[in-house]
This record gives structure tokens, C-alpha cells and sequence, in this order.
């Protein structure tokens, strides 16, 4: 097996968090050390499911200034929230490749307002829909379970993805992230890293950890 790209690194799902104190949550994630938080953006069209606005991420932003806003957007139309999202305080703004839009333009769009990209996989799209993209993306997020509603079990059939997309990295020489979305706890989330993952999400497994730290620290040894 090839060494891995990037270390391994843990972001937290404020899905999971507790809704009416998410300022809270987002603080219980920053002292347990984890680098990042993921932050689901629905819109009830793309998915069936309605989750936090920009006001939201932008006063959150000010409570927790030192975690690094991952923001995923499962919107029909990001073309239209995405700058909103960055003004509020977005280090990365992630979509999907599923609707139809200008995914280069939006992917350095992204880019000039000074934030990192993304593009998303649902679990039903093949890896050959963002090979056009790996030139211009600093992040791809392949989804484990369809998105929606955090809790779902994890897709091991999603594992073969990530090789292809690990080795489509290495073959073009490109230095992107490789993030996973869905159902990743301490084994499913390893098995994501032996088949080339580097960034993860855990929503519920983080806040139901009975220790959150240990849990972050563990990660960097996947
Ligand atoms: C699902 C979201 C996920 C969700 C994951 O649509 O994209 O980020 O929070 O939740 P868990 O980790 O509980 O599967
Ligand atoms: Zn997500």
C-alpha cells in the first residue's frame, strides 16, 4: 500500500450537535482538539432535509474562531449561496457534482474569494463524474451513506471509490483531499484510510464518543 498523502484529520459534523446550542456544540469540538467542523448545508430540494444559513455560520464563525469551517453544501443551486457562505466565514465550500451547473466555474469562483474548494460524490455517482475536476479542486468528498440526515450505516461499497480516486491523485500527481461523509466511526473510518481517505467526518460517532479527545488524537494514527 502507498504512505498516504496527507495526515489524517477529523471533522466533526455539527449536524450532530445539539440544534438549540450549537454555539456549544461547535465549542465542545474545538476543545476536543479536532482541526475542523463540518458543516451541512441543506435546502430541501437537493436533499429532504433543511439544516443552517449563512447568519447561522457567520455568528458561529465568531464564537469559534479557531476551527476551520468545512462547509458542505447539498443545495440544488450552491452557484447562488456560495459566495454568502464564504462571506461568512467558510475556509472550504464544497458541492456537488450532481446538479447541473458550471462546476469549473463555480470551483474557481470559490477560489478567487480566497476559499478552498470542493466537489461531492453521492453514493450512486462513479468516480469518472469529477475526473474532469481533480486538476482544480483542493478537496473531494465522497459520500458513504446519501446524504440527508446524519446517523445512516456506512457503505463499504463506497471503499472501491476511494482507491480509484486515490490512485487517479497519485497517477496525475495531484494533492487534493480525500474526504469521507457517512456513517465513519474508529473502524469504518479506518478502512476509508487504507483505501486512500485522509479527512473525515463523524457526526454522530464524535458527539457520542465517550471521549471526544482520545477519539480526535486516535485519528492522526489511522
Ligand atoms: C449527511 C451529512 C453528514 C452527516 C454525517 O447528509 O453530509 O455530514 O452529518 O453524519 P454521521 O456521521 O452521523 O453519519
Ligand atoms: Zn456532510
Amino acid at each position: 500500500m502507498p504512505a498516504p498523502l496527507h495526515s489524517a484529520l477529523l471533522a466533526p459534523s455539527l449536524l450532530a450537535g445539539r440544534h438549540t446550542r450549537l454555539a456549544e456544540s461547535a465549542a465542545e469540538v474545538a476543545a476536543a482538539g479536532a482541526p475542523w467542523l463540518h458543516l451541512d448545508i441543506m435546502d430541501g430540494h437537493f436533499v429532504p432535509n433543511l439544516t443552517f444559513g449563512p447568519q447561522m455560520v457567520a455568528e458561529l464563525r465568531r464564537e469559534t474562531p479557531d476551527l476551520f469551517f468545512d462547509v458542505h453544501l447539498m443545495l440544488e443551486e450552491p452557484q447562488r449561496y456560495a459566495e454568502a457562505f464564504i462571506q461568512a466565514g467558510a475556509q472550504l465550500v464544497s458541492f456537488h457534482v450532481e446538479p447541473t451547473l458550471d462546476h469549473h466555474t463555480l470551483l474557481a469562483r470559490i477560489r478567487a474569494l480566497g476559499c478552498q474548494n470542493g466537489l461531492v460524490l453521492n453514493p450512486g455517482t462513479p468516480a469518472e463524474a469529477v475526473e474532469p475536476f481533480l486538476g482544480e479542486v483542493d478537496l473531494i468528498l465522497v459520500m458513504t451513506v446519501q446524504p440527508g440526515f446524519g446517523g445512516q450505516p456506512f457503505r463499504r461499497d463506497m471503499l472501491d471509490k476511494l482507491v480509484r480516486l486515490d490512485a487517479l491523485r497519485r497517477d496525475r500527481g495531484l494533492t487534493f483531499r480525500l474526504e469521507v461523509d457517512g456513517g465513519v466511526d474508529p473502524a469504518t473510518g479506518r478502512e476509508c484510510r487504507a483505501a486512500g481517505a485522509d479527512t473525515f467526518v463523524a457526526g454522530t460517532s464524535f458527539f457520542k464518543s465517550p471521549d471526544r479527545a482520545a477519539f480526535v488524537r486516535e485519528v492522526a494514527t489511522w
